[in-house]
């Protein structure tokens, strides 16, 4: 049994943890995506001893240079330092993925840094193309899986 909770939070809750670990330049407000704030959004934290510790996003989004509809796109997957290795991550994935699957979702995607391309591929998500040079935060690769899939074959 994990020591961690998984619960569905708030875009603002995730703001603080957003800026530390993802985006230590910007402003609280600047970290917000367009996309938080879609209707079928989901947002969840990893608690320890009631402290947020990790933060995942998805929504719908159309993936890049894909057609298919049903494409979710996870963003922000993000765990505090001290908590890392423990598993937190994968479960914060795999909720996401459980309401892309509940929601009919296809594909999920992501622009995924280099330093966390490992944990993806991990989980069956592939590279599409070449690497994206992003000007604020370095090379990136666009990777995606099937929802379903996954959802199925998903037992920590
Ligand atoms: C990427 C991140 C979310 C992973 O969280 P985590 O809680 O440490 O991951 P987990 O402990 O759940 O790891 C699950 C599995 O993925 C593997 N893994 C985790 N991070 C990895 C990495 N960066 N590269 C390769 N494999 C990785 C683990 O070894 C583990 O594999 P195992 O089950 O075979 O042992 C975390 O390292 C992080 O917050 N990084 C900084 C933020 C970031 O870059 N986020 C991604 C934005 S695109």
């Amino acid at each position: 049994m994990s020591d961690y909770e998984i619960e569905v939070i708030e875009p603002a809750e995730a703001r603080p943890l957003r800026r530390a670990l993802l985006h230590p330049e910007s402003t609280l407000e600047a970290v917000d995506h367009p996309g938080d704030t879609h209707p079928a959004a989901r947002h969840v934290g990893a608690f320890k001893d009631g402290l947020l510790i990790g933060i995942a996003t998805i929504h719908p989004q159309p993936m890049p240079g894909a057609t298919r509809t049903g494409a979710w796109r996870v963003r922000d997957v993000a765990v505090e330092h001290g908590h890392r290795g423990r598993g937190v991550g994968a479960l914060l994935l795999e909720r996401l993925l459980e309401h892309a699957a509940e929601h009919e979702g296809v594909v999920a995607w992501a622009t995924v840094r280099i330093a966390a391309f490992g944990f993806f591929e991990r989980y069956g998500f592939t590279r599409s193309g070449a690497p994206i040079d992003d000007p604020h935060e370095g090379p990136q690769y666009l990777m995606h899986a099937g929802v379903r899939p996954l959802h199925r074959s998903w037992r920590l």
